[in-house]
């Protein structure tokens, strides 16, 4: 029990159906969300695009709710379609010479890989940084890090063993060594705070879908205002340039900030999903939902091992997440997850064993079923 936790219980139809752990996966939307996105569905269905100044405010300020998420200037954000999108923006953009390299770790979720492998043909050499039982050192990166290193490419958190990296150790240490560095957070925000600032990164990316419990497809990219003028845009168009609506102007003059990265008529639906749910994320307070899921997913931890099962998470201070990795001797990973699902839990596979990742909203009362249901 949680008092403070309880009270947004029930802005969460979904604990009425589902024990729903897999927000590393895809999220469901508090009910704030889903009537935001209802009253934008409704006045285009009555209204058509009359309305369409009024939504567009609310991208402004999508982006001024994603800089206090991330503390950065609403100016360093771009509302993009995805995570992907923004490793691609500064894989694409930054000025490769044949002989540089990109370090990346091992065991990245593809989103965070093939934008990096995909630099081969410029002649870039990816430098993969191995595990070491299950974690990703600080020392091991710098190791591969030197004079031809163009960025570093990481997660916040690791999306199969849920492992947290030393952001803030890594992002000055690079900041030293002067090499750029990018991260995808979509393990992380909405959960965790973030700090682009205090850890020195240069490029971050996430999509809302998971953590921050919004609609797929409405991203964030941030830009370090330093950044902008070091990257080219391999894509380009009418919504890149300072007055997008000047039609009949023929000089190309880009936007001043991260917005120059958002091409062609945007996703709004997705952003006004994204905006209510930013809103309801920083009004409960990030630290706050953090300790709660760290809580939360201690009393699995505890209660998993205690029956018997092997946690694969790493599970040092500092290291901790939303997500946890177990796996037992005796049963298949399979089974356990179509076990937990039969009972009404949401879990997947991932990282060689059974993934749960609870929300701030879920409980101990749900843990306990979840470690009733397993055998
Ligand atoms: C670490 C990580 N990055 C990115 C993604 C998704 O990438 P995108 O938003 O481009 O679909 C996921 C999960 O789907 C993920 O776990």
């Amino acid at each position: 029990m949680n008092a403070w936790a309880d009270r947004f219980r029930e802005l969460f139809p979904v604990t009425k159906n589902w024990i729903y752990f897999n927000h590393a996966a895809t999220a469901p939307y508090c009910s704030l969300t889903a009537e935001a996105l209802s009253r934008y569905i409704e006045d285009f269905e009555q209204n058509g695009g009359v309305n369409y100044q009024e939504w567009e405010k609310i991208r402004e300020e999508t982006r001024v709710l994603a800089g206090r998420l991330i503390q950065s200037e609403p100016e360093e954000v771009a509302l993009t379609a995805n995570t992907s999108e923004g490793a691609n923006i500064v894989a694409q953009g930054l000025d490769w010479k044949s002989g540089d390299n990109v370090v990346l770790p091992a065991q990245e979720f593809p989103a965070n890989v093939f934008p990096w492998l995909n630099l081969r043909q410029k002649g870039v050499e990816p430098r993969i940084v191995p595990l070491s039982a299950g974690r990703l050192e600080v020392e091991d990166i710098l190791g591969r890090v030197d004079g031809r290193t163009r960025v570093v490419a990481v997660s916040s958190v690791a999306f199969h063993n849920g492992h947290r990296l030393d952001l803030k150790t890594l992002g000055r240490e690079l900041h030293a060594r002067g090499v750029p560095l990018y991260v995808d957070a979509i393990q992380s925000l909405g959960y965790i705070p973030m700090d682009v600032k205090r850890c020195h990164i240069s490029f971050l990316s996430a999509d809302g879908h998971k953590w921050l419990l919004a609609p797929e497809g409405a991203a964030l990219f941030f830009c370090a205002a330093d950044m902008l003028e070091r990257l080219d845009q391999a894509y380009l168009s009418w919504l890149s340039v300072r007055e997008p609506f000047r039609f009949d102007d023929p000089r190309l003059e880009l936007a001043p900030g991260a917005r120059r990265f958002e091409c062609g008529t945007p996703n709004v639906a997705g952003t006004v999903g994204l905006h209510a749910s930013l809103k309801f994320l920083l009004d409960a307070g990030i630290e706050r939902i953090e300790e709660r899921v760290l809580q939360i997913v201690e009393a699995a931890a505890e209660g998993l091992a205690a029956k018997g099962y092997r946690i694969l998470s790493p599970r040092e201070e500092g290291e901790r997440s939303g997500i946890l990795t177990f796996d037992h001797p005796d049963h298949s990973a399979e089974s356990l997850r179509d076990r937990l699902k039969d009972g009404g839990v949401v879990s997947t596979l991932r990282g060689g064993g059974v993934r749960i990742s609870p929300h701030f909203y879920n409980n101990e009362e749900e843990i306990e079923q979840f470690l009733d249901i397993l055998p």
